[in-house]
């Protein structure tokens, strides 16, 4: 849905030649010289992860576009039968047999395919869509720009009319939950002013009812859906009044419209021409949904209680209903400063670019030529974007929180075989304090039902499991309809989802939290995983294996995918090592994972062509150049083989042979597989995400080159005049997806910083320094880059190579040996400890 801001009269036209007044001198922004028109591609975003809104920057009329974070179609809310997605109780004994047969068919296969998984899936139900409007705007004026200021979390938009310079500036405050719009002049004098709710470009969105509330405020509230949830959404006007203006008739004045019997109520707030110097508009909003109600004692209704009593407290707080704008401005930025730019930065030695706007900078990118500008440009847009959508209650889903429609691409739900992963990548590493509410999101939404589907679909009863494809209903099952297999049959979704929860404790040892809520959810999955591994029967080589297994959204379906075997191996290592610090005095579990560990297949297998196989049957064809980089999963973000250790993963039994491959081999096959799978431009897709994937990939296997090609490739081809990242850029309203400018930051961080996992507490952690440094970055720094096991660290080069790297462990780590290493050499070797600093400047 969207509000629309309305102010008056017309204006003539005319464009700036160099970056509007007021855009940060460091060129961290965004810039533009018209207004927007297309939402995914010239809009800019602003959020405070509750809320999210896109501004077009309009002139005298502005349609700023909103979304609250929870206010999706579908689910209990629509439809009182809805399961999540998962076969009746009653399914069960039957749902066993058909299980069982269908592993039996996969062993016995010759080819170890099947076709089809399509008996374990059902129909998606009530399922839903995170909903909300769109909005156009036109006019152009002189003196116009509008940007977005990175520096301090701000959209502004700015043009002259009638000789009055305006100014104006939207911004969402994390601390007081509120989005603020404010206007002024250098005048000194507004003309009139109108605030009016719309929801009238949302085909199929009910209207709700507008009331006034008081003289100041408009309350706001109706239903997703016909038989949707219930939101509100309060805005609340306040303005400074000219001084000596006479307050009768009122400054600001809330009008009900008259409206037909048994339509919904409409109204506006008006504010009268020439009183005030600056207006500002705050709103606040909220669903009746509630995560704490996904569970079996809530009857899985995710209901919460009335959003307005909440509302009402955030929007008659201080902070937001009695402090001045400037005070509210600045404890904004505080904040934003604090949370994104004070712990963490990056300079790639670029010069900033103030005097072309950056559509046209965009538009001049060319792939392998690169421009650092934008390159870093781009990445403290990927933070921005995550920590903008990524602190509130529900985590960042397909399109962070912004939203276009009441009917969003793939729901804008959480595609958790790479989508979600990838949006917190950069999470850790530059040091986002987001992770909470995804872990939230699984403890509450995913495990409850899950418990149920391991149960019903799995017939395992302990811990839980989930599918790819996952709203905010806790939809558990396999999303079914056609043959939707190579989509729906993903239940190592909550393993890899687990290696986000292992290295938040990695990188953070935060103890009291590791217990309380990311051992019990680890212990969950991997209770799961013990007893869906079963003896592989088709080769007989007495190791456990998945099956039925597909790679994520491609066929076949077979077992022992190599993806899944790598990611449940990690699981076990996160277990074995998260142990001690969880306090669980259950030994036999850890037993029955270090047992099952050392006999499962580890899913590393160099097949017939020199590559890595994606499955345990040698069937990979080198022609396959599909998106996903599945089998790869251990180059990055995992390490099952970028830090492969023969003396734990080796030993197969190969056509009767005890085989092991030395690293090099191995990383030999990975580079093979990498290089048969293409630059992201498949027959199946081009999307932005699978070069971020590329890229980052490259980056692990130190190739400078390929990285900056995969990384230069992917902006040239998918990210838009706005810098969000396009499904399909040539289209005139293309689909944003937002994972792969959440992934940018890690992809590129990953050519200058490398600190993979290892599987055991005792392995030294590996810090690699510049591994795929490319030429087009000679000089640069990064300040506050965080590594696993509690690291802090800085590091400057130049000429290519670094001059000073210096490191400083958190107070609340034990000890681990770590290594520093530079083109292959060791340059510094530490054992943490609580706040040790150390330099290094020997390289
Ligand atoms: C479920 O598993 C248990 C334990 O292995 C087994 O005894 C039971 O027969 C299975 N139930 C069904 C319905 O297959
Ligand atoms: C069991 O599943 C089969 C195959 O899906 C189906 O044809 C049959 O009706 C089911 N039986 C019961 C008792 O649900
Ligand atoms: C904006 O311009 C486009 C293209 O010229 C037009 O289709 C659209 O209706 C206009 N929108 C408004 C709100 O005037
Ligand atoms: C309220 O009225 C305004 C002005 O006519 C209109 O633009 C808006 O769509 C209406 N809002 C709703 C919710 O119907
Ligand atoms: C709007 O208010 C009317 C009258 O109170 C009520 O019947 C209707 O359900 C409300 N509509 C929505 C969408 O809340
Ligand atoms: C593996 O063992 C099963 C019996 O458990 C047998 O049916 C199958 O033929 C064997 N496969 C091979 C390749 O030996
Ligand atoms: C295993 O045996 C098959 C069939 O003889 C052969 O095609 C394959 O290359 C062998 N694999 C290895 C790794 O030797
Ligand atoms: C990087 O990869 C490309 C493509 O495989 C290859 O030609 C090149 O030699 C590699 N460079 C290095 C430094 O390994």
């Amino acid at each position: 849905m969207w509000i629309s801001f309305i102010l008056a009269s017309l204006l003539s036209t005319g464009l700036v030649a160099s970056a509007p007044p007021g855009f940060p001198s460091s060129g961290n922004g965004l810039w533009f010289t018209k207004p927007a028109n297309v939402w995914s591609k010239e809009m800019l975003p602003v959020g405070n992860g509750y809320l999210a809104a896109m501004v077009p920057g309009g002139t005298s009329s502005e349609a700023t576009q909103l979304n609250i974070e929870s206010l999706w179609s579908g689910g209990p809310f629509e439809d009182p039968s809805y399961n999540g997605g998962n076969k009746q109780p009653g399914e069960q004994a039957n749902t066993s047999l058909i299980m069982q047969s269908i592993r039996q068919n996969i062993f016995s296969s010759p080819t170890g395919d099947i076709d089809n998984v399509e008996s374990l899936t059902t129909d998606a139900g009530a399922y839903g869509y995170l909903v909300s409007g769109i909005s156009t705007t036109n006019s152009t004026v002189s003196g116009y720009g509008r940007f977005l200021d990175l520096d301090q979390g701000i959209a502004r938009t700015i043009w002259t009319q009638d000789k009055t310079a305006f100014v104006r500036s939207t911004f969402c405050s994390h601390p007081t939950q509120a989005c603020i719009q404010h206007i002024t002049t250098d005048g000194g004098h507004l003309p009139g002013l109108s605030y009016v709710f719309s929801s009238a470009l949302e085909t199929g969105f009910p209207a709700p009812n507008v009331t006034c509330m008081g003289s100041d405020s408009l309350r706001i509230r109706g239903l997703a859906a016909s038989r949707g949830m219930l939101y509100e959404i309060i805005a609340h006007v306040r303005a400074t009044p000219i001084s000596g203006t006479p307050t009768n008739p009122p400054i600001i004045r809330c009008v009900q419209f008259p409206v037909a019997s048994g339509a919904p109520f409409n109204a506006t707030i008006e504010v009268a021409g020439s009183t005030v110097s600056e207006a500002w508009v705050s709103w606040v909003g909220g669903t009746e949904y509630s995560m704490d109600g996904g569970d079996v004692a809530h009857r899985f209704s995710f209901r919460g209680s009335d959003p307005h009593t909440q509302l009402l407290s955030l929007i008659t707080a201080p902070a937001t209903a009695t402090a001045s704008f400037a005070t509210t401005l600045s404890q904004h930025v505080a904040d934003y400063k604090a949370a994104l730019t004070e712990k963490f930065s990056l300079s790639l030695g670029q010069v900033s670019r103030l005097d072309a706007p950056t559509d046209m900078i965009r538009a001049a990118y060319r792939t392998d030529v690169g421009d650092p500008y934008l390159e870093w440009l781009l990445f403290n847009f990927g933070r921005y974007l995550l920590m903008s959508s990524g602190r509130g209650v529900m985590p960042a889903n397909l399109q962070g929180k912004w939203a276009n429609g009441d009917e969003n691409p793939w729901g804008a739900d959480y595609h958790s075989n790479i989508n979600i992963q990838m949006n917190y990548w950069s999470a850790e590493m530059t040091n986002l304090d987001v992770h909470r509410p995804l872990f939230d999101y699984f403890q509450k939404t995913w495990a409850p039902r899950g418990t149920l589907t391991a149960q019903v679909l799995y017939n395992i009863t302990r811990g839980w499991v989930v599918h790819n494809e996952m709203n905010i209903f806790g939809h558990t099952g396999m999303k079914g309809g056609g043959n939707t297999a190579q989509w729906a049959d993903y239940p190592e979704a909550n393993a890899w989802m687990m290696i986000h929860v292992w290295d938040h404790f990695d990188y953070n040892n935060d103890v009291s939290w590791w217990k309380a809520q990311g051992w019990p959810l680890i212990k969950g999955v991997a209770s799961f995983h013990l007893d869906k591994l079963i003896p592989d029967t088709h080769f007989n080589d007495s190791t456990l294996v998945v099956n039925p297994c597909n790679s994520p959204e491609q066929v076949p379906i077979t077992f022992g995918c190599a993806h899944a075997q790598q990611l449940i191996w990690q699981l076990f290592n996160a277990v074995e090592k998260g142990f001690a610090a969880s306090g669980d005095t259950d030994k036999g579990f850890l037993a029955e994972v270090q047992a099952k560990r050392a006999q499962m297949d580890k899913g590393l297998r160099i097949g017939s062509w020199g590559q890595l196989q994606e499955w345990k049957v040698d069937q990979d064809s080198p022609t396959d150049t599909h998106r996903h980089l599945s089998h790869l999963i251990g180059l990055f973000p995992g390490y099952a083989i970028a830090n492969y250790d023969p003396t734990i993963q080796g030993g197969l039994l190969v056509n009767g042979t005890h085989l092991t491959y030395t690293p090099a081999q191995l990383t030999a096959a990975a580079t093979v597989s990498l290089i048969h799978r293409g630059d992201g431009t498949g027959p199946d897709a081009d999307s932005g995400w699978e070069k971020a994937w590329r890229a980052a990939a490259w980056a692990q296997l130190g190739n400078a080159t390929q990285f900056y090609h995969e990384l230069t490739y992917g902006i040239f081809t998918n990210f838009g005049p706005n810098l969000f990242s396009l499904y399909d850029p040539a289209d005139a309203n293309p689909i944003f997806q937002i994972d792969a400018n959440l992934a940018y930051p890690s992809a590129l961080m990953n050519a200058l910083i490398q600190a993979p996992d290892v599987a055991s507490l005792n392995t030294p952690i590996t810090i690699t320094l510049l591994p795929a440094l490319p030429k087009q970055w000679p000089a640069g720094s990064i300040k506050g880059a965080r590594v696993r096991g509690g690291i802090t660290l800085d590091l400057q080069w130049s000429g290519g190579s670094p001059t000073h790297a210096s490191i400083k462990v958190d107070e609340n780590v034990g000890s681990r040996p770590v290594r520093i290493l530079h083109m292959g050499r060791v340059v510094g070797t530490f054992t943490t400890a609580p706040g040790l600093s150390q330099s290094f400047t020997n390289f």
